[in-house]
């Protein structure tokens, strides 16, 4: 008996679906080793690579072991990276003096990397936590973190970093005006050239644990929710990127990312300038976590969650997955 089709259907999407060939050609978002940008730790010391246990892959590495990752990860064809300091307590005081010293670990790493690697993008952290005795990104004093004092030990240490041969500077401390303070201090001190990537949506989120235990940075006294975002808010998000932008940022950034895809949506749909997305530890924590347990397939995860990123409108995405993403790219 021959089927009857009472409905002659016209339109099949299934048709650009049916091979592997046709599904690449209709493909619309793609993800190419160029969108990775990769963060590293580094820590004092000769040869030494120490597991972060709570982002499995993911070491913090003294200087020599560290030129070494990125030297392997060059020949993999990341080309962009941004590096963490991890200071031992004794290195930190309530104003982050250790974040412009010249001859410590942080801009001397620098330093380095740019002299062994000078083709690569070199972005750096600006915030006062990983050196700041209070473990918060701002100056603090009684309870409160203070802005404007904030600013100028900012501007310093972003042009130590300059001076070191950093491309990107990167503020991640949510203060107020801290773009137009760094882009001032840079340019009068002949940086015209070096760029900043604002963090301008990054929400205060539970997301970042992993990262904290990395550097040993967690706030000694309360959270940073005067400073970082709330996860409810998205007008507030236009507010900083209009800011941002105007004060002179080159890149927009939203982090965390995967929580957040609306509103890198929204950044890249309002702004000209390119997004990067923050693919933060937690979220890599998360798929580390759930692969190990054989409860996902975790690299495909991996390549489905950056994608996903990308089609929300991210031309960069900072993430822990750089280089393991690369054997599939
Ligand atoms: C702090 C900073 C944080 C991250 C990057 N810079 C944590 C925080 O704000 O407490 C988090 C990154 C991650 O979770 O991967 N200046």
């Amino acid at each position: 008996m021959a089927i009857k089709i009472t409905k002659m259907m016209i339109r099949r999407p299934r048709r650009n679906r049916k091979s592997v060939a046709i599904r690449g050609m209709v493909e619309e978002t793609v993800l190419t080793k160029n969108n990775l940008l990769f963060p590293l730790f580094v820590l004092e010391g000769n040869n030494i690579k120490e597991t972060v246990t709570s982002m499995p892959g993911i070491y913090r590495y003294s200087q020599d072991l560290l030129l070494k990752e990125i030297e392997e990860c060059i020949n993999l064809g990341l080309s962009s990276f941004v590096v963490f300091p991890c200071l031992p307590d004794d290195k930190k005081d309530k104003y982050a003096t250790e974040s412009a010293n010249k001859e410590g670990l942080y801009i001397k790493t620098l330093e380095k990397i740019k002299q062994e690697f000078p083709q690569i993008a070199l972005m750096t952290d600006v915030a006062m936590d990983p050196y700041s005795s209070d473990g918060h990104d701002g100056l603090v004093k009684n309870g409160q973190i203070l802005n404007d004092e904030t600013l100028p030990i900012l501007a310093k240490m972003a042009v130590a970093q300059a001076e070191a041969g950093a491309d990107i500077i990167g503020p991640s401390d949510m203060m107020d005006g801290r773009v137009e303070a760094i882009r001032t201090a840079l340019d009068k001190n002949g940086y015209t050239d070096t760029s900043i990537m604002a963090y301008t949506a990054k929400y205060a989120s539970a997301y970042y644990g992993p990262f904290r235990d990395a550097l040993a940075s967690a706030p000694k006294f309360g959270d940073k929710k005067t400073y970082q975002m709330s996860a409810s808010n998205t007008s507030e998000a236009l507010i900083e990127a209009t800011l941002d932008i105007k004060e002179g940022a080159d890149f927009l950034m939203v982090k965390p990312a995967l929580a957040y895809l609306d509103i890198i949506k929204l950044l890249s749909d309002n702004y000209d300038v390119p997004i990067t997305a923050y693919n933060v530890s937690g979220e890599y924590a998360m798929v580390k976590a759930a692969a190990q347990k054989g409860w996902i397939d975790g690299e495909q995860v991996m390549m489905e969650t950056l994608l996903s990123m990308r089609r929300a409108g991210a031309n960069v995405i900072l993430t822990y997955f750089a280089k393991e993403a690369t054997k599939f790219l």
